[in-house]
């Protein structure tokens, strides 16, 4: 469909048929050749969604994840839990959610700036997309907007904390909030505060709550933990090798024809696209959906296949930067697991001991950065294959696609369920859909038994030390 209209809109100066049956098409065609739209317009489901908004990786919007939210930012469907028995009771929840829709950062707007700057002198053609962006489109992000949490990421946060409260409606209640049973951690960015506020505001506002103010606590040793791992920023963050089968995708023959189809489109010469300029582009198609939800005219430099190579661009720097790629990656977040896992190990202790729970809720938001990681030591979206710069085609079918784990709000829940007589279960929820830990297949339910996920993670639980993982052991002598 898209391409065939594309078609259209390009011969459609050349076309001269007028009252023939095929009129009405023609003017339809120019109509939407002259709102600008041409190529942008048909996603299958909505003209106002680009065809791409899929393959957007971190900088995704969340109702992608869940297409029925789109319809109702409410809707939250707790028959899919399904607790092994009606008697059981949630008695306790970690959510680690990532902060909601933010602005690009600042080196992303000079990117994005100098893209413009090019499109806007030097590109020629008809295409109405084109002189939309050269005639109408304005470089309205600005340096101090960098990666501030956007109105959007306001609203991702506020509407997440309502569904929650209709998801487990004992455990995330107004009485639970006003007796200090739900408590709130965050990392120190803006971006996660604000964030953070916009979760509670969620909860203040449905409650029509104005009497209290709510407490959070900032604590980047858990939140940010992969600025205090030593190790992961000497052998990783600092170290462009680690990153080599990114780099190699990049200066490759796939991303090679990207760059050079969208200088077809402009109408400049190939070398005045570099890689960089492509990511720019895909930024401000991905950037002007996530905050202004339109679809704009940058997405048509892209068509499907240039953005499964973008995304997948992406996804290899995730892949080796935060995930399986090296070990140090996961291990950096081993002081966030061992802290869920106790507070998990002391509502399963006051259950068994017939006390009440005492943290009914306990709400922490972070980064992708953060979120990542922990998903990668629990063993989520592990191929067999590693991702690498050589393997594109043969990874189509993969897994681990950060469009699909970590949009803006991505959440890791964990339900711990009371099903009596010391039966303890635990749910795991990603981005609000239930799924199965890895390796801990019980057929019988998606709720395995507390202690059967213990079990499962036992090296962890045992070992797992942030301390000794991060230390590093070959230091570099200095000359
Ligand atoms: C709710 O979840 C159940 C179980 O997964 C599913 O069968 C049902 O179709 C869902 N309902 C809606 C309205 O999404
Ligand atoms: C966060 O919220 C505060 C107070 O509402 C506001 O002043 C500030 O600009 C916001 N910061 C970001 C990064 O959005
Ligand atoms: C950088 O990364 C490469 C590849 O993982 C590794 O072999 C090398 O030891 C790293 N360098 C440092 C200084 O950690």
């Amino acid at each position: 469909m898209t391409s065939s209209v594309r078609v259209l809109g390009r011969n459609l100066p050349e076309l001269c048929v007028i009252m023939t049956p095929n009129f009405w098409i023609l003017v339809v065609a120019l109509l939407i050749n002259i709102t600008g739209f041409y190529c942008c317009l048909y996603s299958e489901e909505d003209p106002d969604i680009p065809v791409i908004a899929k393959y957007f990786t971190t900088k995704g919007r969340y109702e992608e994840v869940n297409p029925h939210l789109r319809d109702d930012i409410l809707f939250v469907n707790r028959s899919a839990l399904k607790p092994p028995s009606p008697q059981c009771r949630e008695a306790h929840l970690t959510a680690v959610i990532r902060h909601g829709t933010r602005y690009p950062t600042i080196k992303n707007i000079q990117k994005m700036r100098r893209l413009y700057g090019l499109v806007e002198s030097r590109a020629s053609g008809e295409e109405s997309w084109l002189r939309e962006i050269q005639s109408q489109w304005t470089m309205w992000y600005t340096d101090d907007m960098d990666g501030r949490l956007a109105m959007k990421g306001v609203s991702d946060h506020k509407h997440l904390a309502v569904r929650l409260s209709k998801l487990f409606p004992s455990l995330l209640t107004e009485e639970k909030l006003r007796a200090g049973q739900v408590n709130f951690m965050t990392s120190s960015k803006h971006r996660c505060v604000n964030s953070t506020l916009s979760f509670m505001a969620g909860l203040t506002e449905q409650w029509a709550i104005r009497d209290v103010e709510f407490e959070h606590t900032l604590n980047d040793a858990l939140m940010r933990f992969f600025d205090k791992c030593t190790r992961f920023v000497e052998e990783i963050d600092k170290n462009a090798t680690a990153l080599a089968e990114m780099q190699l995708f990049k200066e490759g023959p796939e991303m090679r024809r990207v760059q050079e189809k969208i200088a077809d489109r402009l109408r400049v010469p190939y070398q005045s696209i570099t890689e960089e300029m492509a990511e720019a582009a895909f930024d401000l198609c991905a950037y002007e959906f996530a905050i202004k939800a339109v679809n704009s005219p940058w997405c048509c430099l892209f068509d499907e296949v240039d953005a499964l190579v973008m995304e997948y661009s992406n996804d290899l720097k995730q892949f080796w930067k935060r995930s399986y790629g090296h070990d140090i990656n996961s291990k950096a977040s081993c002081i966030l697991f061992h802290d869920v896992f106790s507070r998990l190990d002391k509502a399963a202790n006051e259950i068994k001991s017939g006390q009440q729970v005492t943290e009914a809720v306990t709400i922490q938001i972070g980064h992708a950065e953060t979120l990542l990681p922990l998903l990668t030591l629990l063993g989520f979206f592990r191929d067999s294959e590693a991702l690498k710069s050589t393997n594109f085609a043969q990874q189509a079918q993969r897994s681990f696609r950060t469009s699909y784990m970590m949009p803006y709000a991505a959440n890791l829940l964990l339900v711990l369920y009371d099903c009596g007589n010391g039966d303890l279960r635990l749910q795991a929820l990603l981005n609000e859909k239930p799924v199965a830990f890895p390796g801990l297949t019980d057929l019988t339910s998606s709720m395995p038994r507390y202690e059967d996920v213990r079990s499962h993670y036992r090296e962890l639980l045992r070992g797992c030390d942030f301390e000794t993982e991060c230390q590093l052991f070959n230091k570099p002598v200095d000359s």
